[in-house]
Order: C-alpha cells, then structure tokens, then sequence
C-alpha cells in the first residue's frame, strides 16, 4: 500500500511532488508528506489526513529544492498521524516507505540501546536511522542504503535522499512496485506511472530486487549486491487525461460511463469472428498444452473474485474443463491440490495485491502454470506469469471498481472461447455466434447508460435504507454478490448478496418492509424465458407475500417482473454469459447515486485502498 513519488532535476520539486501524490491517493490516503534537498538543507513537510491537509500546510511558499521524494499514507504499523506520516527522516537522511519491514521490532530494539530516538510508531522509521549511521561510518548514500536493507526482512519499495548527497535519489524494490521515469535533464521515480505520465511517458518497471541510482542525467541500476543490472524502457500509452476526471464529478462515475470503451478495447483485435476463434497476444495455449490440462484454479480478490466466478461458468460451459475459484487469501494456506496438470489464473486490477501475487506464486511452485488477467501493465502478477492477457481497461482511480470488472468478464469470455476451441467443445460455427454476441456488447452497455435518471431515480428512493439484500441466480449470482459489495464499499449500507434459491434458508427472514430487495432477473436468453429467470420470479413472490420491497432490474419489453416491482430497471438482451457485463451496470450505477446522494467520499471510501499490497 502507500504511493510514493520522486523527483531529480533543475526545477524547485514540491508543486510537482504534490500533483503526482494526487494521482496516487487511490493507494493510500491516511496522510501525505515529502521531503525536499534545497540550498537549506533538508526540508520535510507532513500531515495526517489527505493530500489537501498538506496543501495547506505546505501554504503558498513550499520549500524549495530540485531533488524530493513524496508519499501518501496507508497505515499499516500506527495510526494515521502527523508523526508517523512519511518522508521519515533522521541526521538528514529522509525516506518514503511501501510495504512492512517484519523485523522492525528487533531493529529498533537494538538501535534504541546504541542511543537512538524515535519520533513514530512506524516500522519506515528505522531504515532512516540504520542509514544515517552507515552514512556516518563514511558509507556513500547508495552504499549506505545497501547496507542498511540487508538488516531487513520484508516487502518494500523505498526513496532515500540524503543532505550530504544533493541531487541524488536512490531507490530499491522488493514486492511493492516503483517505476522509474525518464525525463529530459531530470528523472522520476513514482509507485504508478499516472503520477509522472504529465512529465514522462518512458520508463523502467523495477523488479524484485532491483537498485537504483538516481540523478538528474543518469539511472544506474543494480541488484542489492552492487551486480549492474539493464532493464529496457517502455513507452506508456495512457495519456495524462486519461487519468483525470473528464468533467465527471467522480472518478467512478468516469470509469462507469468508460466501460462501453473500456470492453471494447479488451475485445479489439482477440475476436475473429470471421474465424470464430480468439488470438491473445501474450498467452501462449496452444493445443497440446490445453489437453494437458485437468483442471483450472482461480485465485483472487474482492471485485476480481466476483469476476472469477462467472469466468469459471464461462470456462465451464464452453470449455468443459473444471474450474476452482478461490479467494486468494484462503487458497494460500490451505495447502491446495495443484500439479503440473493445472492452470493456475490470477485476476487482479492491479496486479500487485499481496493475496493474489502469494497464492499465484504458491500455485506455481506446486508446479501449475501460471496466467493472470491483468489490467496494469508490468504489474507484479503479470510479470510472473507465464501468460497474461491485460484487460486494457485504462487506469482505474475510484477505489470500487467498475470497468475493471466487466473488462476482466470480457477477458474470462475470450479465454474460454479460445479454450473451447482448443478443446473442440465449440464449433468453429458456435465460436462465430459467441465472438458475434461479444462484440455486440459495449452497445448494449451504452444502452444501459441511458436509463441512468431512471435508476438514479431508484437510488435516491431507496438511499435511506439501513440494509439492503441482492439476488440473484446463475450467472446472476455473482452479479448480486458484486452489487452488493459495491454499495457496501462507497454507501456504508450494509448489503448482502445471495444466490436466489438460498434465500429461503436464512435471509428470508430478514425480509420485511425496512429490508428493500433488488433482484437481478432478466430474461436468460432472447429466445427463451428460461429457467433461472421462471424460478427468480417465483423468488420475487416469496419477497413481496413477506412485505418486502422490491428493485428490479430486468430484460427490455419484459412485463411480468416490472408489475412486481416498485423500481424497475430495464436492460438488453444478450446471451446468458455475456449477460453480467450488462446487468452489473444499473448495481454500479445504483451504488454510484446511492452514495452520492448520501454525501460519502465515492472515490475514496473510508478504511479502503484501491491496491492492496499487505496481507
Ligand atoms: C481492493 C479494492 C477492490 C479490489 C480488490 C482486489 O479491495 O478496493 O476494488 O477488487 O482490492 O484488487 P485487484 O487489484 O487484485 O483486482
């Protein structure tokens, strides 16, 4: 967790340290500080809170200084607070600090009995305090920080800049992610690149273990052992605006209305419908290797689980292999049933949650290959695996997340098409019928769009709820769970999801006229009602004979649903697999305006963190 960000050049740094913090507060927004080296020394600014409560106390002279590092805040090791926010500094040695140092309590320990004082409760602090001193037994800053991370034990990306060393940074890594940005006469370090992509668009992706020195003409990397190490710079597509708000009031609201764009690009260039097969550039099954396989096992997360879900009943049916899906967190430590027969998928936004990197690496020591469905480009996930297929759904700033999950959904679909194919589950005539239907679905997301006073309507309706329960049954099932957990996340309502047909073994007896129900039925195909959408029904009858209201969201030109609603929501059509990438949209959309309407921070809910890298 935490965003950090850094800069070596001609030009006085703090505005520009600020602005790229203020695209890395999704990682982090318990407080903000940094650090600047000027003609005065050393000059460290901090404060609880977010990024503007720094603003503030920086005033309208910051201090001045062409070399800094930045960071905003997620508490791991002591609360949010003016002390222990970073830079963390010690005899002009200041430090930023991504992830946890294990052994920080024995650290410290043995530098308070050689006299040390310390001002926070973090476990950061030492490494400012283990490098001072290397720094005063006449250590180089770079030498000095080399020998000062081989005391720790832990997970880091770290910034160090040093009095006696103007214009010099130096960083490492070690399972939190740090680029390096290459600029004209000056260079960036930054946790993400949109927090440099205003000033940069080349850069170097560190990876484990990687050192770096920097100044403003020149990057010398090495690993912790001083070995000079050449890693190739990358061009980054994203521009600046992609990652600002685009006159929408709230990141969220952006990146819902971006899906239709979002789905597209995931599909552009996979889908041949004209061969009814899927090319993934970066994957690598081909025939052999797919009939190799006994089963597939999905690790992930909070959103990206839910997607995981549905992926295996796409996998399932058009591919006919079994799937397992796991949460990351509990798959790690139970030690699973892996071989060299599994294909292990890691679905992560991010790439860099620490759950989903660790069972992935599990599952891949037990001898699974290994492919993550990814959205961020040389992320930790992606670059260890054997496959990966990116979702290309641009950077994702709200902290709930939206398009990342219907473009993970897209991806899911294509793989199990190609799979099927490899297989032979699916004709080369069915694989035409599915591409044809996929790509005809960011047209029918814009469609959904267009109902969206009408479901704000139902928002503000029902914003005042105390709970709020969501159903649904099939492919809807895991639509309910990620309703549920969105309007939970960014409204503060408790919500739960549950597959339809569970509901009278518990919650039913939550049901009265304080507990509004939304109920995910639309028609399961065009051609036919089907059974999922016949059995809902008779689930919406048992809600309402117990007082229940109900929230519909249902198939265009269907008439039984909407009559048993008192907010109904209509969506189109498509084919029962593809049809979540659809009917998450009004949830999104609901949670969206539920949450504004309520006066919460959207983008940024309370206790949550866009990307989490701690276990
Ligand atoms: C956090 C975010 C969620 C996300 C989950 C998994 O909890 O707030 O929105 O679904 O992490 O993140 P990942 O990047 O692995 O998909």
């Amino acid at each position: 967790m935490c965003g950090i960000v850094g800069y070596v050049g001609d030009e006085d740094c703090a505005n520009l340290l600020v602005e790229g913090l203020r695209k890395l507060e999704y990682r982090g927004y318990d407080s903000a500080g940094l650090a600047v080296l000027g003609e005065k020394g050393l000059a460290v600014v901090r404060a609880k809170g977010k990024l503007s409560n720094l603003e503030k106390r920086l005033g309208e002279q910051p201090p001045r200084g062409a070399t800094g590092i930045g960071h905003t805040r997620w508490a791991t090791h002591g609360k949010p607070s003016d002390e222990n926010a970073h830079p963390h500094s010690y005899g002009g040695v200041a430090v930023v600090h991504n992830g946890i140092i294990e052994n920080h309590l024995q650290l410290k320990e043995s530098l308070a009995k050689s006299g040390h004082k310390f001002s926070s409760e973090t476990d950061t602090e030492i490494f400012a305090h283990l490098i001072h001193d290397e720094v005063e037994r006449g250590l180089g800053l770079p030498e000095a920080v080399r020998a000062a991370l081989k005391n720790v034990r832990g997970t880091y990306a770290l910034a160090v800049v040093s009095e006696n060393h103007p214009g010099m940074l130096v960083v490492s890594k070690n399972a939190s992610p740090l680029v390096v940005g290459i600029g004209d006469k000056c260079n960036f370090i930054a946790s993400d690149v949109p927090a440099i992509l205003a000033h940069t668009r080349d850069v170097i992706y560190l990876e484990e273990g990687d050192f770096a020195v920097i100044t403003k003409n020149s990057v010398q990397l090495s690993d912790l052992a001083g070995q000079k190490l050449e890693r190739s710079v990358r061009r980054i597509d994203w521009t600046p605006t992609m990652a600002e708000k685009n006159g929408h009031k709230h990141f969220m609201h952006k990146e819902i209305h971006e899906q239709a764009r979002a789905l597209t690009d995931t599909i552009r260039g996979r889908a041949s419908i004209e061969e009814g097969d899927v090319f993934l550039d970066g994957c690598h099954l081909d025939k052999k290797l797919v009939e190799r396989l006994s089963k597939i096992q999905i690790v992930a997360c909070g959103t990206s689980w839910h997607a995981s879900l549905t992926g295996k009943l796409m996998i399932e049916t058009l591919a006919r292999l079994p799937v397992e899906v796991d949460l990351a967190s509990e798959f790690r430590y139970r030690d699973p049933l892996i071989d060299k027969n599994t294909l292990c998928i890691a679905v992560s936004q991010s790439g860099e949650t620490a759950d989903t990197l660790g069972s992935f690496r599990e599952a891949r020591t037990r001898g699974a290959r290994g492919l993550a469905i990814c959205n961020v480009v040389g992320s930790a996930i992606a670059r260890e695996a054997d496959d990966v297929l990116y979702t290309h759904a641009g950077p994702e700033i709200g902290v709930a997340s939206t398009k990342a999950f219907t473009t993970q959904l897209a991806a899911f679909f294509l793989l199990a098409v190609r799979l099927g194919r490899l297989r032979g589950t699916i004709s080369q005539e069915q694989g035409r019928a599915h591409l044809q239907a996929l790509t005809e679905v960011p047209l029918l997301v814009e469609r959904v769009l267009k109902y969206e006073e009408q479901i704000k309507q139902a928002a503000y309706k029902f914003s005042q709820s105390r709970d709020l329960l969501f159903l649904g049954r099939g492919p809807q099932y895991p639509v309910a769970l990620e309703g549920a957990l969105k309007l939970k996340e960014i409204s503060y309502i408790h919500a739960e999801g549950y597959a339809a047909g569970e509901m009278k073994h518990g919650p039913i007896a939550l049901i009265d006229e304080n507990m509004p129900v939304m109920v995910l039925a639309p028609r399961d195909s065009a051609t036919e009602p089907g059974v999922n959408y016949e059995k809902i029904l008779g689930n919406i009858h048992e809600v309402r004979a117990r007082g229940g209201r109900v929230i519909a969201i249902h198939s265009e030109g269907d008439e039984q649903v909407p009559r048993l609603a008192e907010a109904a929501i209509p969506v189109p059509q498509t084919n029962p697999l593809l049809m979540p990438m659809v009917s998450v949209v009004p949830t999104q959309l609901f949670s969206y305006h539920v949450a504004d309407h309520r006066g919460t921070d959207v983008d940024q809910p309370r206790n949550l963190a866009k990307s989490v890298t701690v276990e």
